[in-house]
């Protein structure tokens, strides 16, 4: 199957109430992993890939690599620009044939992110391609940008209706409670729900996006910790929140710091229980498995898109 937009996999998605897991794409293990698990759930997927993993990986080896998945698995996959900073990448991207971009406004005020969000927009639906905006700013950090968590904004529903439908964007990041990286809450996780209830009431047609919605999976951090990492006090979103959000309107869930803590932790075993290692495949092969238990767990048990593909 060639690749896909999110359009279908997301009617479907707020139609059936279940999420599209988006995962953060840096190299072929984590391609391989994220695809074989969403293929042996029989899933739609997104696979993501930020401006610095473009930057790391280089977008011909991610556009390349990606195919090679989609020769050997029938499943709706989509190459998806995460974050994008400026409508430069965003064209990139669509140029070198990606289905779907995300353009982060966030930064900018309200008629800035509407400006830069509306050029993207208008490129992007002319090649067939789908654009996520975003509106509301998540604490921690957002690829180059910080914003500290006292400057978090949870998303305006009313400014994300009017948002919508001046920009004509497919699909909605909003901003209420999660944020990027290991540290997500200093006490109890708390999303804001009722804020979710507002925007979909708001935007009943529009597919809501939920980034930094890594569950910072404890069994993960300790892994690494026990073998010679040193990541104290990490706490992501619990999956029974994910699974709320994915029933209560979000189509799309953002997760790339459980898989860099499933490759590392697996990494880092092996090279605590068997110094005597350096055949990189060594050590890959487990990191690879364990990001493909990792992303199958959350297909399957959280965000329920089983068998939706
Ligand atoms: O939201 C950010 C993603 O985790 C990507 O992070 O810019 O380090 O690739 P990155
Ligand atoms: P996490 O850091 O929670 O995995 O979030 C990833 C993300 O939002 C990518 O856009
Ligand atoms: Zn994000």
């Amino acid at each position: 199957m060639p690749l896909v937009t999110t359009k279908d996999m997301f009617e479907k998605s707020m139609k059936e109430h279940f999420a599209i897991g988006a995962f953060n794409v840096n190299n072929m293990e984590i391609i391989q992993a994220i695809v074989d698990a969403a293929a042996e759930e029989n899933s739609p997927i997104v696979l993501q890939a930020s401006s610095s993993a473009i930057k790391y990986a280089r977008i011909g080896y991610l556009r390349r690599m990606v195919e090679a998945a989609l020769e050997e698995h029938d499943i709706p996959v989509v190459l998806h620009l995460d974050h994008g900073p400026d409508f430069e990448t965003c064209k990139l991207c669509i140029d070198n044939g990606f289905s779907s971009v995300m353009i982060d406004g966030s930064k900018y005020d309200f008629e800035k992110n509407i400006a830069l969000t509306k050029k993207v927009v208008e490129y992007a639906h002319n090649k067939g391609v789908v654009v996520e905006a975003e509106l509301g700013k998540l604490a921690g950090v957002e690829d180059e940008v910080n914003v500290s968590a006292s400057d978090a904004i949870y998303t305006d529903p009313e400014q994300a209706k009017e948002f919508v439908e001046r920009t004509k964007c497919d699909s909605l990041a909003i901003a209420i409670g999660t944020s990027h990286g290991a540290y997500k809450f200093k006490g109890e996780a708390k999303l804001r729900f009722d804020i979710l209830e507002k925007i979909k009431e708001k935007l009943p047609k529009t597919p809501i996006v939920l980034h930094g919605a890594s569950t910072v999976i404890p069994e993960l951090v300790n892994m690494c910790n026990k073998y010679g990492g040193n990541i104290p006090g990490a706490k992501g979103v619990p999956d029974e929140m994910l699974h709320e959000a994915s029933l209560r309107g979000v189509s799309k869930i953002n997760v790339d710091t459980d898989l860099r803590l499933a490759m590392t932790g697996a990494i880092r075993k092996v090279f605590a229980e068997e110094p005597e290692v350096f055949d990189p495949r060594k050590y890959m092969l487990p990191a690879r498995e364990l990001i493909c238990k990792t992303v199958q767990h959350k297909i399957r048990d959280v965000f329920c898109s089983s068998n939706k593909a």
